[in-house]
């Protein structure tokens, strides 16, 4: 069996850092999302295809330089040919069925007995759904008997949202689907394909465990957090020299004699925290230096930046001086 991950989005919404490194390397619980959306697929599942876009060189270099556990292969589009565009560009070689990603889900999801439902009730698609409060940034699921999705909103007002589920960005689908996207143009799957596929039948698998979308800054650290407590993450173990609490993640060459830790971290590679600084439910990416005294909380630190001395990030992306950044290009 194989999986589709559609992975050619801009995330825009965690830009600067996105100008830099495409949302799915960044790290999260000691690895880039796009391998805890790997760490989904159950055995069966022998191969991923990565429909890449943007920044797509950078994730190409990335898999081969670390292989996940499961052959990779990624089909790069020229233009953004939005979710469905995507699917159709990248699924020729799709199984029947196959399994659908979105490369930001983090979620505690039995995709195995996704697959087993699926091929249970005989439908063309299952998309996993989460419950959430604020339904308006996604697509929310109407469902009737045996939870076949009747109706399929994208981004409702909260007065026109039919539920409370929403696509939580893993399904399973019947290769006949990829048939009905048009070819060669931006297509939303979600606006333009799936409409028509509810009469033949789409059913919801809701998702009982946790869910996050780490598209944004917040939800990404809260996503970190979640996998740090279900012992998706580090240890409680610190760098030599370090002192407080874990858990943290920490990357080959990271030197932080002094410094103080908090809670959920992530350090990428050859960090250098100095003496006296605090990290504390964050990301900082290789290469970056946090200086002595500093305090870095409920934040993310770019690949490379400096955060000077007695510093204080909290609640923020910090990106002076980001590779790749509009504010980091000569004028
Ligand atoms: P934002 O710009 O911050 O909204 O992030 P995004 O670009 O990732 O968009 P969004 O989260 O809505 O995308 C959902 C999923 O579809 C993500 O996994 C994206 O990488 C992917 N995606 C979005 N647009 C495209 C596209 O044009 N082509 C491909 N292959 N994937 C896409």
């Amino acid at each position: 069996m194989k999986a589709l991950v559609l992975i050619g989005g801009f995330g825009t919404r965690l830009r600067p850092i996105t100008y830099s490194v495409p949302k799915q390397l960044i790290p999260i619980a000691g690895k880039p999302m796009l391998y805890h959306v790997l760490d989904l697929l159950p055995p069966e599942v022998d191969e991923a295809v990565l429909a890449t876009g943007y920044k797509a060189d950078a994730i190409e270099a990335y898999v081969r330089a670390h292989p996940p556990r499961l052959a990779v292969r990624t089909i790069t589009e020229t233009e953004p040919l939005g979710t469905g565009g995507g699917m159709r560009n990248a699924g020729d070689t799709m199984s029947d069925p196959f399994v659908l990603l979105n490369s930001d889900v983090i979620a505690d999801v039995d995709t195995a007995d996704m697959i087993r439902e699926h091929r249970r009730h005989g439908g063309v698609g299952t998309m996993s759904l989460a419950e959430v409060d604020d339904t308006k940034p996604y697509g929310v699921a109407a469902l009737g008997e045996k939870d076949r999705i009747v109706r399929f909103v994208e981004k409702p007002e909260p007065a026109d949202a039919p539920s409370h589920w929403i696509n939580a960005g893993v399904g399973v689908w019947n290769a006949k689907v990829l048939e009905r996207i048009p070819r060669g143009r931006p297509v939303s799957f979600e606006t333009e394909i799936l409409p028509g596929l509810l009469a033949i039948g789409v059913y919801g698998h809701r998702l009982h465990g946790f869910w996050e979308d780490a598209g944004t800054p917040e939800r990404l650290l809260h996503a970190q957090r979640l996998l740090f407590d279900a012992g998706r993450g580090g240890t409680a173990t610190l760098p030599p020299g370090a002192s407080g609490r874990g858990p943290a993640a920490v990357g080959d060459g990271v030197v932080a004699n002094g410094g103080l830790f908090g809670p959920y971290v992530t350090l990428g590679e050859d960090v250098v925290i100095e003496s006296g600084a605090r990290v504390e439910d964050c990301v900082v990416m290789d290469g970056a230096r946090i200086g002595a005294n500093a305090v870095v909380a409920h934040a993310l630190v770019g690949p490379r930046c400096l955060v000077p001395p007695g510093e204080r990030v909290e609640g923020k992306i910090w990106a002076t001086g980001l590779a790749g950044s509009p504010a980091a290009q000569p004028a």
